[in-house]
């Protein structure tokens, strides 16, 4: 994988190049798509960003990239591997270890997932489980080990939600429920921390074309007549995500709390996916 900005992105967008100048970001996924694509962003701004995932491999090399961004500014990623998020001691570990390094931690982007095609006659309960566990489960433990550390700078989290359970959507059970829990999680944090200073987001990615996400779901035939029904007539692009992100955690968006950003180009107003 690449880079999906690059220096254009401070230039061509509408932010301030040093927007997150001395603030830490961390995320779990943040070698996948979505996820990566927010951390470009936020590092591209001024951030420092540790990744925290399972594989050691990807995420050395994700770090490797997201260095290369800004070449004249040293230290900015952090890779932190072996880490389940569905075992919350190993994200207190990953949370402690970056507060080691850099001493704070300003946002949080709770993006880990994963999810497979499957009907639920020929769903197991521990497949079920697994999706769930890892998505809804390990968003609730990312949160949790760095809540203690978000109390302290009033920081901001953003779950990465999605917009299937908006639908019935066939073969995607268990992510769809898990994704309704983030939600719902969501909307708690942002009542419960939001007087603590804390605000809890989350965005909702709709068709974002060459993710990993929405290439295992779909097929030429599907993203042509998909294409038309979305209301702007494209598929979203990372860039899209980015920007989303940005806004988010930027002062602009001091006084947005318990919101679901739904970002699909307006589709699931239309009511289906099909
Ligand atoms: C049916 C499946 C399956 C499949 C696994 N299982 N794959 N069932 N169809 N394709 C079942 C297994 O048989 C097993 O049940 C149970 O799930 C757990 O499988 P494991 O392989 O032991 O689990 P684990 O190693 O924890 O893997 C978790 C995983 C895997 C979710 C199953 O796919 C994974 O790690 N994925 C991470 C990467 C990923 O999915 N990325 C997608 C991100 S995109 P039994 O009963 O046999 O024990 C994304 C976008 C969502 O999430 C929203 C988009 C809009």
């Amino acid at each position: 994988m690449v880079n999906f900005l690059d220096s254009t992105f401070i230039k061509e967008s509408s932010w301030k190049p040093d927007l997150f100048k001395g603030k830490v970001v961390f995320v779990t996924g943040g070698s996948g798509t979505i996820c990566r694509v927010q951390v470009e962003a936020m590092v591209l701004l001024g951030c420092k960003a540790a990744i925290v995932g399972r594989d050691n491999d990807k995420l050395e090399k994700c770090r490797e990239e997201i260095c290369e961004l800004v070449p004249d500014r040293e230290d900015v990623c952090l890779a932190i591997s072996n880490i389940d998020v569905r075992e919350f001691s190993q994200l207190e570990h990953a949370a402690k270890e970056t507060v080691d390094k850099w001493g704070r931690i300003d946002y949080v982007i709770a993006g880990a997932a994963g999810n497979f095609i499957c009907d639920f006659a020929n769903l197991s309960p521990n497949a079920f489980k697994s999706v769930v566990s890892i998505d809804l489960l390990g968003s609730f433990n990312t949160a949790k080990a760095t809540l203690p550390y978000l109390l302290k700078t009033k920081g901001a989290i953003i779950f990465v939600s999605a917009t299937f359970h908006y639908y019935g959507v066939p073969f995607q059970g268990p992510v769809g429920a898990a994704k309704a829990g983030i939600d719902a999680l969501s909307n708690n944090l942002a009542v419960e921390l939001g007087p603590f200073g804390v605000r809890s987001n989350c965005i909702a990615p709709g068709a974002i074309r060459d993710t990993e996400g929405f290439s295992r779901l779909s097929n030429p035939q599907y993203v042509k007549d998909l294409t038309e029904k979305i209301p702007l007539q494209r598929l979203g692009t990372k860039r899209d995500i980015a920007e989303t992100t940005v806004f988010l955690f930027s002062p602009a968006a001091s006084y947005v709390n318990g919101d679901i950003i739904v970002v699909d180009g307006g589709m699931w107003h239309t009511g289906t996916l099909f």
